[in-house]
């Protein structure tokens, strides 16, 4: 093959980590103008190949060859000099400097000592127009939601004039239309002829956006499928060596009896005013919407998390949550949408981290050995992947981070109602089928589940109920079993007003 009809080469990539062979003799092959998808379960080896790309580490053993020339970057500075520009799945801005300080950290336009801020302004402005982005680039990166943050981190790629660019699973931290901007700008950058590798766990979007995929499995690359040609259940099929299911939950009947959680009236001026809204012990309550519907806010506002009245009853008794400690008190857990904030403590081992709140003391305090039986079964339930219970949680893959979130409320126990935002973003179809049967499993012991989540056939195919919210209300319900293709579901979901 001529060096003029590829871009990336690599080949026979060997990473070892201690206890862990993260990749093991890696094949990639990307073409010039090509959205690349790169593919693969939890811990399968996908960041880590990035990494080795990007220069941030240096390969065990293996060759790449960027435009056909040899290229082996000693650091990320270098790997962007040579036009490689990746977005992390765990953001890596400087979350004390403003949006446009970051974008061009340490390329900003100078005059003798001077950086002209001016024009630093107008090229980050323009940077995040490109991606769709209207905050401005005067904002403090820490301040930002992590949406707004993952756009900066895309638009910061863009001024770097990269050959190759890769997103490490953007969709884990975007809203649907934000995700259609950054499609827009991936359209625009392979139109231009440069190279974009995609990761994703979710097959509609990689059929959309993908020309080509390689599938990653154990830390090796056991497929290459041209997308035009191979279907989802296909690539599911090769990922995971089996055909995918997403775990049927609805074949039981719906939980009655009075509600566990009541809540009349929740209520932020302007942006949530949710009224009746009902989970009764057993039951899973889907909440569905299009990104900014309110989904995120009303399991905060109920969580204590944010200012809002909140009119609601547990067990018949008010409920008065004004803080997340009391809400926890109150036997309430929510697990947040950003891995980011999950506060998982990333230099403590994988026990701990899951261990945190059982036995009410601090995870430093509580002897290994303890944590390892209290929390083996949650673990094993789940599917973490680590080298063992004593491995870092900073060590794990994106999606294994998010197990061991959950595994630690589920280790926790002693939950009456459990809000769950988005629980299966960045997690690949095995393990979301391992999360769902343990939500199940909660909700058969008694505990109310209010679901968020954008992807509707998650929730038909596991919510007893599914609410509807639209711009802050909610607007409909329906029964999945019922009715699996709701029109009103569909129609506010995809955008029309109800
Ligand atoms: N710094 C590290 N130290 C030890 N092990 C590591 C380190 N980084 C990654 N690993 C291990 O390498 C393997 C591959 O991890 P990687 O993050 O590349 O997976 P991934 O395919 O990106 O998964 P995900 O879809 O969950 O993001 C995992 O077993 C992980 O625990
Ligand atoms: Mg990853």
């Amino acid at each position: 093959m001529t060096a003029t009809t590829e871009r990336l080469r690599m080949t026979g990539i060997v990473k070892r980590f201690p206890g862990t062979v993260a990749l093991d003799g890696v094949e990639l092959s990307v073409r010039p103008g090509e959205v690349h998808c790169l593919l693969g379960e939890n811990g399968a080896g996908k960041s880590t190949l990035m990494k080795i790309l990007a220069g941030s580490y240096r390969p065990d053993e293996g060759t790449i060859l960027l435009d056909g020339q040899p290229y082996a970057p000693a650091t990320p500075h270098a790997g962007l000099a040579a036009g490689i520009a990746v977005i992390y799945q765990e953001l890596d801005l400087l979350p004390d400097l403003t949006v446009a300080q970051n974008l061009l950290l340490g390329r900003a336009p100078r005059l003798g000592p001077f950086v002209r801020r001016g024009q630093r302004a107008k090229l980050a402005r323009a940077a995040l127009d490109r991606v769709g982005a209207t905050f401005p680039v005067t904002a403090r990166v820490g301040d930002l939601p992590i949406a707004a943050q993952q756009l900066t981190a895309i638009a910061k790629a863009l001024t770097a004039d990269a050959r190759v660019i890769v997103m490490d699973e953007p969709s884990a931290t975007l809203g649907e239309s934000e995700l259609l901007a950054v499609f827009e700008v991936i359209r625009s950058l392979t139109a231009e002829g440069r190279s974009v590798i995609f990761i994703s766990h979710r097959m509609d979007e990689v059929m959309e956006i993908g020309d080509r995929a390689t599938v990653l499995r154990d830390g090796r690359a056991v497929g290459v499928h041209d997308l035009a040609s191979t279907g989802p259940d296909e690539l599911v099929a090769a990922m995971i060596g089996e055909a995918g299911e997403l775990v049927g939950a609805t074949d039981r009947p719906a939980p009655k009896g009075e509600p566990l959680l009541r809540v009349e009236r929740a209520h932020v001026p302007g942006l949530l005013d949710v009224r009746d809204l009902d989970v009764r012990p057993g039951e899973v309550v889907g909440l569905a919407g299009l990104g900014g519907a309110g989904r995120t806010t009303l399991l905060r506002a109920l969580f204590g998390d944010l200012k809002a009245q909140v009119d609601a009853r547990l067990d018949g008794r008010p409920l008065k949550v004004t803080s997340p400690a009391a809400a926890v008190r109150a036997g309430l857990a929510l697990v947040p949408e950003s891995r980011k904030e999950q506060g998982l403590m990333l230099g403590l081992s994988v026990s701990r981290n899951a261990a945190v709140g059982a036995l009410g003391r601090p995870p430093w305090l509580l002897p290994g050995r303890t944590g390892r039986r209290l929390t083996a079964p949650a673990l094993a339930d789940l599917g973490v992947k680590a080298s063992g219970p004593g491995q870092l949680v900073g060590q794990l893959s994106g999606g294994n981070q998010q197990k061991v979130v959950l595994a630690k409320w589920i280790t926790r126990g002693g939950i009456r109602v459990l809000l769950l935002d988005e629980p299966t973003r960045g997690l690949d179809v095995g393990a979301k089928a391992d999360l769902y049967r343990q939500v199940r499993h909660l909700a058969d012991q008694g505990v109310a589940v209010l679901l968020a989540s954008s992807e509707l056939n998650e929730l038909t195919a596991n919510a007893d109920r599914i609410e509807v919210l639209y711009e802050g209300r909610n607007v409909a319900h329906f029964d999945p079993r019922v009715s699996p293709e709701n029109v009103i579901a569909h129609t506010v979901i995809t955008g029309a007003a109800p």
